[in-house]
């Protein structure tokens, strides 16, 4: 089997991905905005494996997106192989999660619940990169506790079983998402493997992004909540890398890119639920968003959300005038 190798990507930026959040819209969203990839939230694959249709459908990669990528998590290493070479023809790449808190994952002995399990890692993303011809990568924390990180560990195995990408959360399965990502680790894992290391962790400014690039040495910096509302964020980022410099974003900004989200939320048929939520990270910290929220939470349809959207859209116009 010919192996393919990670694609080159457009930008070291990459979408982290967020169930529930990053749609297909959400992403395609980034993407335009300069994210050099973007990935589609943790899929189940013992679901996968059975032939799940909601999970099947969870699956809402699309060309435009290339290059794909769809996260895996399981701790079954047959359902594993099986849900790999499903989804084999439909991306570019295979990510698999060893990093997910939650603890209905965790009860499956899945997602971080691995990082205890070494040789049981070295099994999966082996057998993961034997059965597919695109390149596995792996997202990781930095292990299950402050006293017990093994992060270096997990990275050199998952490295040496095939992965060809390590991306880093660089906090505890403990800290779930509190308490503030440690980049040291970012650091050590970037000095002890020679595949791409992406930095994952409060990277929510061009500045946060400068500074995990220089403190680590990281190849890509992966950035989740700091898109929530703002995927302008990659632009800047973009800008930055291109001119050194870079504009703040508009209030008025700020909404229309919750439309541009919009329409591609319509093209592609993403749950009222996503579109919702979108709608309040889009227009967070404006004043009278509050009120905003209130009104959106009767919401029960785009009509209708739509219209809302564009009355309070006029209102940061005036604002901003
Ligand atoms: C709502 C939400 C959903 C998430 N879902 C996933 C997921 O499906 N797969 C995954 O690997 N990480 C998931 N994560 C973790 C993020 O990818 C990322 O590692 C984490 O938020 C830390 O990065 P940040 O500080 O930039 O947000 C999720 C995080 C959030 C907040």
């Amino acid at each position: 089997m010919i192996k393919m190798n990670l694609p080159k990507l457009p930008s070291d930026t990459i979408l982290a991905p967020m169930a529930g959040v990053t749609d297909v819209a959400f992403r395609l969203l980034c993407k335009k905005y300069g994210a050099g990839l973007t990935v589609t939230e943790m899929i189940s694959a013992n679901a996968l494996a059975r032939e799940n249709q909601a999970t099947i459908k969870m699956i809402d990669v699309v060309e435009a997106e290339k290059p794909r990528v769809i996260q895996l998590f399981g701790q079954n290493t047959d359902s594993l192989v099986q849900s790999a070479k499903y989804c084999e023809d439909k991306c570019e790449i295979l990510d698999f999660n060893l990093g997910c808190p939650a603890a209905k994952i965790i009860k499956q002995g899945a997602g971080s619940a691995l990082l205890e399990r070494p040789n049981k890692i070295k099994e999966i993303v082996q057998a993961l990169s034997q059965a597919v011809r695109i390149p596995v990568t792996v997202k990781i924390r930095l292990g299950i506790r402050t006293g017990s990180i093994n992060v270096i560990k997990i990275a050199q195995i998952c490295e040496e079983a095939g992965a060809k990408m390590i991306a880093v959360h660089a906090r505890t399965q403990k800290q779930g998402y509190t308490g503030k990502a440690d980049w040291n680790w970012i650091k050590k894992v970037k000095e002890n493997v020679s595949v791409p290391v992406a930095g994952n962790g409060d990277v929510k400014s061009v500045e946060d992004y400068v500074r995990m690039k220089t403190e680590t040495g990281c190849d890509y910096v992966m950035i989740g909540r700091g898109s929530l509302g703002n995927p302008y964020l990659f632009k800047q980022i973009a800008d930055y890398n291109k001119t050194g410099k870079y504009t703040e974003r508009s209030k008025v900004q700020q909404v229309k890119d919750f439309f541009a989200y919009l329409e591609l939320a319509q093209k592609y048929n993403i749950h009222f639920n996503n579109v919702k939520f979108h709608a309040q990270a889009f227009t967070k910290g404006i004043p009278k968003s509050t009120q905003l929220r209130d009104s959106l939470s009767q919401i029960k349809n785009i009509p209708s959300l739509k219209k809302e959207m564009l009355t309070f859209l006029s209102q940061v116009k005036e604002l901003e005038k």
